[in-house]
């Protein structure tokens, strides 16, 4: 990798995130209780227009606890869409639950409600729409068909901090959203992640099954299993460092992303992200496609690139075609659009740190080597 290489991510720590974790671990709250879990967990709860918000250790168990808690379990089946990360899956396969896995739209790689009738069984419980690349997934369709066929709607909003459904927040679109913290989000606690919900009900299961499951006013006393999926106090003082800064990191990676879209705009084989008109995308990365007119594949593209100085990532393997589905019980619909995805997409430099001269330069980078 040449020297300067310009990172796909390189997360923004402002000041107050040093004040807040000092002060944390001057306190010598550095577990799961403290100030900051709860501020924490109240100010991201009014920042998705939500009741309820639960910290947990990062994005892939949040989307575990919220299907535990709706007690989808062995003999039910949850739809998920095929561009996304195995996370979603997994998510599904701890429960003992069967993923259903069907393809996405062409244009925004969101969960395509056009196939939802076809996934459909008895034993639907619940859809899991992914807001890929900070865009959100067309929640109304969705909606009324699990309205419809009384199945819940589980959102993952890991990577769609801030972005908005119709002047909706992602993350109040349903019966609960799970976010990410992870280093490349827009709001980072290194690792952490939070469950959100308008249900009372549900919320108090989740917060009891995401701490051991203890029995209410007899503490160590047990009559469910639980799991120890806590956040720290000094991974939320991060959290709520990074939240005073939410807004200010949303118009940075938009600002990000329509300078890439004019700058990209008509390069041959450059396929730049689409924003529908309902939508407001938090571009969390940018993610284009290299098709065959560029003349050369995504991966000579990315390495040729790479030799400029710009890294850049894949996108994800689609569900539908994972190694782990030969071992792992799951009905998969053709996901031509998906697996095309996985072959074409790449992201480019994305983070919060990203400077605008950065951008000119990968732009410079990607011209030339289209030519
Ligand atoms: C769409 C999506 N869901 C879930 C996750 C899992 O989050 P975590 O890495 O915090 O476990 C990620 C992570 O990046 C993601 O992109």
């Amino acid at each position: 990798m040449p020297q300067n290489t310009i990172p796909v991510n390189a997360p923004l720590v402002p000041d107050e995130a040093k004040t807040y974790v000092l002060d944390c671990l001057g306190s010598g709250w550095i577990s799961s209780a403290g100030k900051y879990l709860a501020q924490f967990e109240q100010e991201f709860a009014a920042y998705v227009n939500q009741k309820h918000a639960i910290a947990v250790c990062n994005g892939t168990v949040s989307l575990h606890l919220i299907l535990a808690a709706l007690g989808i379990g062995p003999g039910d089946e949850v739809i998920v869409p095929a561009q996304t990360i195995i996370s979603c899956l997994d998510a599904v396969l701890y429960t003992g639950a069967t993923p259903v896995i069907v393809d996405v739209e062409p244009d925004i790689y969101t969960l395509d409600p056009a196939h939802l009738e076809k996934a459909l069984s008895p034993r639907t419980k619940a859809i899991m729409p992914v807001h890929i690349f900070g865009h959100s997934a067309d929640m109304d369709p969705i909606n009324a068909f699990a309205g419809a066929h009384g199945l819940f709607v589980v959102e993952d909003a890991a990577e769609a901090h801030g972005a908005r459904y119709k002047k909706r927040i992602c993350g109040s679109l349903g019966t609960a959203a799970s976010f990410s913290f992870y280093a490349n989000k827009l709001i980072t606690t290194g690792e952490g992640g939070m469950v959100v919900t308008n249900d009372d009900a549900l919320a108090a299961r989740m917060r009891s099954m995401k701490d051991l499951c203890h029995l209410p006013g007899q503490r160590f006393h047990h009559a469910e299993v639980g799991f120890n999926y806590r956040m720290t106090n000094m991974q939320a003082a991060l959290g709520c460092a990074q939240l005073l800064h939410a807004e200010e990191f949303l118009k940075r990676k938009q600002r990000m992303g329509r300078r890439y879209t004019e700058g990209l705009a008509g390069l041959r084989g450059i396929v730049t992200p689409v924003v529908r008109d309902w939508a407001v995308s938090s571009y969390w990365m940018y993610g284009i496609r290299v098709t065959p007119e560029a003349g050369m594949t995504r991966d000579e593209f990315r390495r040729r690139l790479l030799e400029r100085g710009v890294d850049t990532r894949d996108f994800f393997w689609s569900l539908s075609e994972q190694p782990l589905l030969a071992t792992h019980p799951s009905r998969t619909l053709p996901c031509p659009v998906s697996e095309r995805l996985a072959r074409e997409g790449c992201y480019l430099p994305s983070g919060l740190a990203l400077t605008g001269e950065e951008i000119e330069r990968v732009m410079d980078a990607v011209r030339a080597v289209i030519g």
